[in-house]
């Protein structure tokens, strides 16, 4: 799972500085495909349910699961976030990032701060003894706290042998109620978060999740493992 979960942030660390205007989100998808087979690993996503590239690429009010296509160009002021899983000797790797094309607004900017700075939160939570609520609870309180609102329908998931194992992972919950963390458990902790409200609309396409009212999203996820003394963040480049 390190070596899955490195190959996704390393290959997601390449594709930030390919986020520009001009850029179709299909030539990202190619790009991640061709470096996840480089470094001998294998896309996650290609064939899930099935799920037609290695990447999905969602902009702006597109919360998730956007399907990289030649017609979809990146502009300027767009925010484009990114989610890679890869496979190695059969264990899953999975994240996500969000990234600015070019100059953006005050509100997007601090979107995506608010959603990287509540994965961290998240982590932070995770530790052996823990419940699984308290890390939900990290993710909600600060998104609130900061006038986002939290996507409900998507979760975070646990991961391993396959791409979506037990438990499921809101974003919002209680502390001290839900499954008790135990060390050697593996996490993708995933918040979702809008500038508007949160409700989700899946467009005709089957896939892209979109907000309903058109705000603003942003998607930050990492792979992590439990420890007895906090989390090992998996999905880092390696020494990272
Ligand atoms: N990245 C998503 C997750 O974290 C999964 C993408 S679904 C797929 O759960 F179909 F695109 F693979
Ligand atoms: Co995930």
């Amino acid at each position: 799972m390190r070596k899955a979960s490195r190959v996704v942030a390393a290959v997601l660390l390449q594709l930030k500085s390919r986020v520009k205007p001009g850029v179709s989100t299909a030539e990202l998808d190619s790009f991640a495909e061709k470096s996840v087979r480089e470094m001998g690993a294998v896309p996650a996503f290609l064939g899930y349910r099935g799920y037609p590239a290695t990447l999905c690429v969602s902009l702006n009010e597109e919360i998730v699961h956007g399907i990289p296509s030649p017609k979809r160009i990146i502009r300027e002021g767009d925010i484009v976030s990114l989610d890679m899983g890869a496979v190695y000797e059969g264990f899953y790797g999975d994240a996500a990032v969000t990234v600015a094309a070019g100059g953006i607004s005050g509100a997007a900017r601090r979107l995506m701060d608010v959603t990287a700075r509540s994965l961290e939160l998240a982590l932070g939570a995770v530790k052996a003894g823990a419940r699984l609520g308290d890390v939900s609870h990290a993710v909600e309180k600060y998104a609130l706290e900061n006038g986002m609102s939290v996507v409900r329908e998507f979760t975070g998931h646990g991961i391993g042998r396959h791409l979506h194992e037990e438990p499921s992972i809101p974003n919002f919950g209680k502390p001290g109620t839900g499954p008790v963390l135990k060390a050697g458990m593996t996490l993708a902790i995933e918040p979702m978060l809008c500038l508007g409200r949160a409700e989700v609309v899946v467009k005709n396409d089957g896939w892209t999740a979109v907000s309903a009212d058109g705000s603003l999203a942003a998607h930050y996820e990492h792979t992590v493992a439990v420890t007895e003394e906090g989390c090992e963040i998996l999905s880092v480049v390696a020494n990272g």
